[in-house]
């Protein structure tokens, strides 16, 4: 016994180890391992680990590449507020920002293309939850995020802010149309 009578002599490191500890450092040191495996498998085989490259930016940057995407390839608008609805080409890389407290623009993809989402926040950490599909990453300001996606259904999938970021937080919504 050591770890568990009190430090009297505060020479406790100096204790043989006992049996039941070595048990239980064997069980952890087991179960770490597996864990590490598991994590590498689950990358590789698991469905709900996305693999996503970030990048080093600042907004001022990432609102510059967002907005010249915005303007190429815009092909609507939509509500009150005129939120732009962007076609992302094929293939290619859409733009989504997040801000106090709005996911903006809109992105229009197409069933069974893969494209290049880039994510970035203008002020403080966001989340992107994409419902109802399980895909949630967090969005940290001066990092571009880039997810790699396949819509494999068409329908409206909203984007929902999960991580706190104030007063508006619960209006912190975005939309994705598939098609
Ligand atoms: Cu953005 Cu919560």
């Amino acid at each position: 016994m050591s770890a568990i009578l009190p430090p009297s002599d505060r020479l406790w490191w100096k204790q043989p180890i006992d049996k039941v500890e070595w048990a239980w450092i064997g069980i952890a040191f087991v179960w770490g391992m597996i864990m590490f495996v598991m994590m590498i498998y689950w990358h590789i085989y698991g469905k709900q680990n996305l693999s996503n490259e970030a990048y080093k930016t600042s907004p001022e940057m990432f609102a510059a590449k967002a907005e010249k995407f915005i303007a190429e390839n815009t092909v609507r608008t939509e509500t009150e507020q005129q939120i732009p609805v962007v076609k992302v080409p094929a293939g290619g890389d859409g733009y989504l920002i997040a801000r106090l407290w709005a996911w903006y623009p809109i992105l229009e993809l197409e069933k069974g293309q893969t494209y290049k989402i880039h994510l970035s926040s203008m002020d403080y950490n966001h989340g992107f939850s994409l419902q109802p599909v399980n895909i949630n990453i967090q969005v940290i300001p001066g990092y571009e995020h880039v997810v790699k996606m396949t819509p494999t259904k068409e329908g409206t999938y909203a984007i929902v802010c999960n991580e706190y970021c104030g007063i508006g937080h619960h209006s912190m919504l975005g939309r994705i149309y598939v098609k």
